[in-house]
């Protein structure tokens, strides 16, 4: 049988084992077996880690901020991958795009900014006053005015990974991994992806940290159609609607070493600022409140590709980014595989 090095050597029908049931992990595993090659993933609690608490933006432009514009130009290739996935997997793919708005003056001044650069960038955006908010989402009665970006998506994380873990079937094994004791290329795999999010293991594991972020979900009977990205007195909070009335209201930043837990103090400020520009969220019933942590890295970009241990990939730290870049990471994934491309810019042997 073939096997992979980390220089890339042409192989057809590969054994690669995927550590790591989350979004990123099951969507390379999905797109290897798309390919022809034979695929076990590992995780002794898939679907539990930070794409358990995603909302599932897909929002290259809404994301993008001075200083990180290189993600707009990955996040859009991300996204054009997501119809097709989306379809593959029959899930729903909401596509009434995303209002950045401000609750006062000089919120708006500020998201004005980010649709500055925006525009610059080549990214339609279409101004909304307050009036035309009014018209367009009167649940958000008191915003000072806005921008929508037509062309962000968004999807439900959780029905994902339902939907990947019901098409990967038996690949799945429920059980944790220890690359010490099983070394890649091992006697019954070519290649092993490493996609276990926040936690990577040795010798990988201070490649990536913990950065904590809370979010709440409710159901609302006064919901909006758009994903709403929000600057209140500066602070930014996001609502993601989904079809059924559920509000994703996120999230937390928070550079920690513990645990992620919920907040108090996290709830509180959700709430305060969602409530701010959602005054019908009074009414809104209480669902839960959930804390994981995001995979952050020295340099805010993806680790994406080989590594100095022969046959071993990354695909990890995708801090904010996982969901939306899912696709384009089990892209480069197999095509690393296949035909030893590396995308540079991801590469974890880079040394930021
Ligand atoms: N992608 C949104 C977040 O990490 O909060």
């Amino acid at each position: 049988m073939s096997s992979v090095q980390s220089t890339g050597v042409r192989a057809s029908g590969l054994r690669v084992r995927v550590l790591g049931a989350g979004i990123v992990g099951l969507t390379c595993a999905e797109e290897l077996v798309r390919r022809g090659h034979r695929v076990s993933v590992w995780d002794p609690a898939p679907g539990s880690g930070a794409s358990y608490a995603a909302a599932g933006m897909l929002c290259p432009a809404g994301e993008t901020w001075h200083g990180e514009t290189d993600l707009l130009e990955t996040g859009r290739a991300s996204a054009r991958l997501w119809p097709a996935l989306a379809a593959r997997l029959g899930v729903r793919l909401d596509t009434a795009g995303t209002l950045l708005v401000g609750h006062d003056a000089g919120d708006l001044q500020e998201v004005g900014r980010q649709a500055g650069l925006l525009e610059a960038l080549g990214e339609p955006v279409e101004p909304v006053d307050r009036r035309a908010l009014a018209r367009t989402e009167p649940c958000l009665g008191r915003a000072a005015g806005g921008f929508r970006l037509p062309e962000d998506l968004a999807v439900d994380p959780r029905s994902v990974v339902r939907a990947l873990l019901a098409r990967l079937g038996d690949a799945l094994c429920r059980r944790g991994w220890d690359l010490a004791r099983d070394p890649a290329p091992g006697p019954d795999h070519d290649a092993v992806v490493v996609a276990t999010g926040a936690r990577l293991p040795a010798p990988f594991a201070g490649l990536v940290r913990g950065v904590r972020g809370e979010v709440l979900r409710v159901r609302s009977d006064d919901p909006p159609r758009h994903v709403v990205r929000g600057l209140v007195r500066g602070r930014p909070v996001y609502v993601v609607p989904r079809a059924d009335g559920e509000l994703v209201v996120g999230a937390t930043v928070e550079e920690h070493d513990a645990a992620p837990e919920v907040t108090a103090g996290g709830v509180h400020r959700l709430l305060d600022d969602a409530r701010t520009l959602l005054p019908g969220l009074d009414r809104a019933t209480w669902l839960e409140a959930t804390a994981r942590d995001r995979p952050g890295t020295r340099d805010n970009r993806p680790l994406v590709g080989p590594t100095h241990l022969p046959g071993v990939l990354l695909a990890a730290g995708h801090s904010r980014h996982g969901v939306l870049l899912a696709p384009l990471t089990a892209r480069l994934v197999a095509d690393h595989l296949e035909s030893g491309t590396v995308h540079h810019p991801w590469d974890p042997r880079r040394n930021p």
